[in-house]
């Protein structure tokens, strides 16, 4: 496994494989890998010839008040693990290779950032879009693989490709938990034992629209009203938004029928959770139920 920390050591490589015909895929993340990152590696790795990972820590997706300088990092542990992925590269460059004093250029997705994260965390997805970008720029990967964990960074990615003309494919992968249902994130390393416990509540919500949905009730109202009583029961839990929407157009819809996404952010104690899953479409993506 290579490692590179600057953009032309990554062109090298790139340039090299796809002169002896390999495909490239790539996984984008901010470091600090658990098994959800190692599931997309892990995909790309068997899709593909060659998989790129890169451990970015990018500071223009995180608000003022957000948690930039705390977001837990452990590189070692990172490149271990995608070693034993499968990963051929992985590309960790510092803030000052990806970004120039000067750097003034953005990418932003409209409507569909407006809601759910968007709407809580202004920036945040025009952020995302330009790192991405700028990694689709310098990896110019086949694939690239991005987790349903994050249903709406996966929507606006996907929009981005389409409205730009990327010539990537985008793997959306489904969201992998822990035992108990807790979707695996970077973050839930901030959460203390009562509030580990606490953390459940997220998914117990989303089981309860899903026991609902079905019995046959498709009213998405009375589906967000059973969702924010369960998390209201759990005294460390506050919500930040829960939002019932179109998969696709992440338009709130009122009847839950074509794959609709029941999305959620919840704070417990300081600690912002996300979850989300999938109904009414073909995939019903649940890794518990
Ligand atoms: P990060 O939070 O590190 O996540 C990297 C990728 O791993 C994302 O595509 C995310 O959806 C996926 N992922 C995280 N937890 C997961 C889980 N439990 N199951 C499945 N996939 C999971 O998302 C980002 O980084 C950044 O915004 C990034 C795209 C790298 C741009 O900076």
């Amino acid at each position: 496994m290579k490692i590179a920390s600057t953009i032309e050591e990554v062109r090298k490589y790139i340039i090299e494989w796809k002169k002896e015909g390999f495909s490239v895929g790539l996984v984008p993340t901010m470091g600090y890998l658990h098994e959800g990152h190692e599931s997309l590696i892990k995909k790309s790795a068997s899709d593909n010839d060659k998989t790129v990972v890169s451990v970015f820590l990018n500071p223009i997706q995180f608000g003022k008040n957000e948690d930039l300088d705390t977001y837990p990092s452990d590189i070692d542990r990172d490149l271990n693990k995608c070693k034993n992925c499968g990963a051929d590269l992985i590309f960790t460059p510092q803030v000052s290779e990806m970004y120039f004093n000067d750097f003034c250029t953005y990418v932003n997705v409209d409507n569909l950032t407006k809601g759910l994260c968007g709407a809580k965390r202004p920036g945040h997805f025009k952020g995302v879009c330009t790192i991405v970008s700028k990694l689709f720029n310098i990896v110019t990967p086949d694939k690239a693989y991005f987790g349903q964990k994050d249903a709406q960074q996966l929507a606006v990615i996907k929009r981005m490709v389409r409205d730009l003309n990327f010539n990537i494919k985008i793997i959306g992968c489904p969201i992998v938990r822990e035992e108990d249902g807790l979707a695996k994130s970077s973050r839930n390393s901030y959460l203390s034992s009562e509030e580990r416990k606490a953390s459940l509540i997220l998914y117990k919500s989303l089981m309860k629209a899903k026991k609902l949905f079905e019995k046959n009730e498709f009213d998405s109202n009375k589906i967000k009203q059973n969702i924010i009583e369960v998390i209201n029961t759990e005294p460390l839990a506050k919500i930040d938004y829960v939002e019932i929407v179109d998969n696709t157009s992440l338009k709130p819809v009122n009847e839950i029928k074509n794959s609709t996404l029941i999305a959620l952010a919840v704070y417990i104690g300081k600690t912002r959770l996300i979850d989300n899953i999938i109904l009414g479409g073909k995939k019903n993506e649940l890794a518990h139920a």
